[in-house]
């Protein structure tokens, strides 16, 4: 890419972040130029219905119909994928991308959490950034935060409310009396639901994003298959009213903590104190608690879905890519970092 010429970027799904993102370019364009060191140039989009209303100005924009065919396009330099899904044309577009060399950026969990280590393998075979900000909490800058900030420390554990949707219903349910189906309805016409809300309420897009917030905390590579996952379908405003009784609400959390026997991961609904910070997060936020050596605990809390602040992540990494800030994906497996190990150095 040429210094200061437009960045060009392609992105491939415009429902509710991929609208966001469109609407946060043409209002913002200046600034983000000025921050990003180049202007900020959507070149072409694409969606499945082309008909659409979507409340959004895509003139100038090249359509595609195809996504692998906008990510193979050498009119963009950034290909975003704002699809869904771990397979099919969220997969295919990323990998056709990775393949052709292009930085990629994506808010896609479920397809991280599944195939991380293998695009980050793709990745660094192409010399190509794979970047994923909005993946875990939505507007939460949790992936810098423990990439950049917190690179002098050790973690210890890591655990939080990582789906917004959960959040919102539980906190609906205990405060507006408000029945289970109901909330949900509202948590997907407000756009934070995913396509499929079972993976919500089931637990899976929490433990995806854990997932991916367990390479980056601890170093390693992303495994999903290990983490223990119950949801809070089978919550009822009973055992909330218990809960309540007995000086707790009930939160959907995911943990990750270093044990003597290796990472431990868990996703389910568990009874936290009235009186701690987690207890207080209400609706569609998240919050993340990190306890590490040298900064002790802290905890971050924001936005955890919705179109808005997951567009806001997606276009942190945007910039930087567009200023050349390189990042590595995930963590290594063991056997890769043996020679560090035997030159006495710590690895993570
Ligand atoms: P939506 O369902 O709102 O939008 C998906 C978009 O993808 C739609 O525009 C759809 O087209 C398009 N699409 C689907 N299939 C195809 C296809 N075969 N070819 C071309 N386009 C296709 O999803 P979201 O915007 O909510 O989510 C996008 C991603 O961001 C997901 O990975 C999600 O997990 C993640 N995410 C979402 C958050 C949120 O709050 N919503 C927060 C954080 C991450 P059409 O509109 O024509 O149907
Ligand atoms: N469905 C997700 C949630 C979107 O409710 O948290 C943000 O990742």
């Amino acid at each position: 890419m040429e210094a200061n010429a437009p960045i060009r970027i392609g992105v491939a799904g415009l429902g509710t972040v991929g609208t966001s993102l469109v609407r946060m370019v043409a209002r913002h364009g200046n600034d983000l130029a000025v921050r990003s060191g180049r202007p900020i140039v959507i070149s072409g989009v694409c969606a499945r219905d082309r008909g659409k209303d979507r409340d959004i100005d895509v003139s100038g924009m090249e359509w595609f119909d195809d996504p692998v065919a906008l990510a193979r396009d050498p009119g963009n330099d950034i290909f975003v994928e704002l699809i869904g899904g771990s397979e099919g044309p969220a997969r295919a577009s990323v990998e056709a991308a990775l393949s052709t060399g292009k930085h990629v950026v994506t808010a896609n969990k479920a397809l991280l959490a599944e195939h991380g280590n293998e695009l980050a393998r793709l990745a660094e075979g192409a010399d190509a950034s794979l970047n994923f900000e909005a993946a875990a909490a939505g507007g939460i800058p949790i992936i810098k935060t423990l990439r950049e900030a917190l690179a002098g420390n050790t973690v210890s554990r890591i655990y939080g409310i990582l789906n917004g949707t959960s959040n919102y219903i539980l906190s609906r349910m205990e405060q507006d009396h408000i029945g289970f189906e109901e909330c949900l309805a509202e948590a997907q016409r407000l756009g934070y639901a995913e396509a499929d809300p079972s993976f919500d309420i089931g637990g899976q897009d929490a433990a995806h994003k854990l997932a991916l917030l367990t390479s980056i905390a601890f170093g390693t590579e992303v495994d999903g298959e290990a983490i223990y996952v119950e949801g809070i379908s089978s919550i009822t405003s009973a055992d909330i009213e218990a809960a309540d009784e007995l000086g707790y609400r009930i939160k959907l959390l995911g943990v990750a903590c270093r044990t003597d026997s290796g990472i431990e991961q868990r996703v389910h609904p568990t009874m936290v104190p009235r009186s701690s910070a987690i207890a207080r997060i209400d609706g569609v936020t998240n919050a993340v608690a990190i306890e590490a050596d040298f900064v002790g605990q802290l905890v971050l809390s924001g936005p955890g879905a919705g179109g808005d602040a997951t567009a806001s992540s997606v276009m942190s990494d945007i910039a930087d890519i567009a200023r050349g800030d390189r990042v590595g994906t995930f963590g290594r497996p063991a056997s890769d970092l043996e020679p560090y190990r035997r030159a006495g150095m710590r690895t993570h």
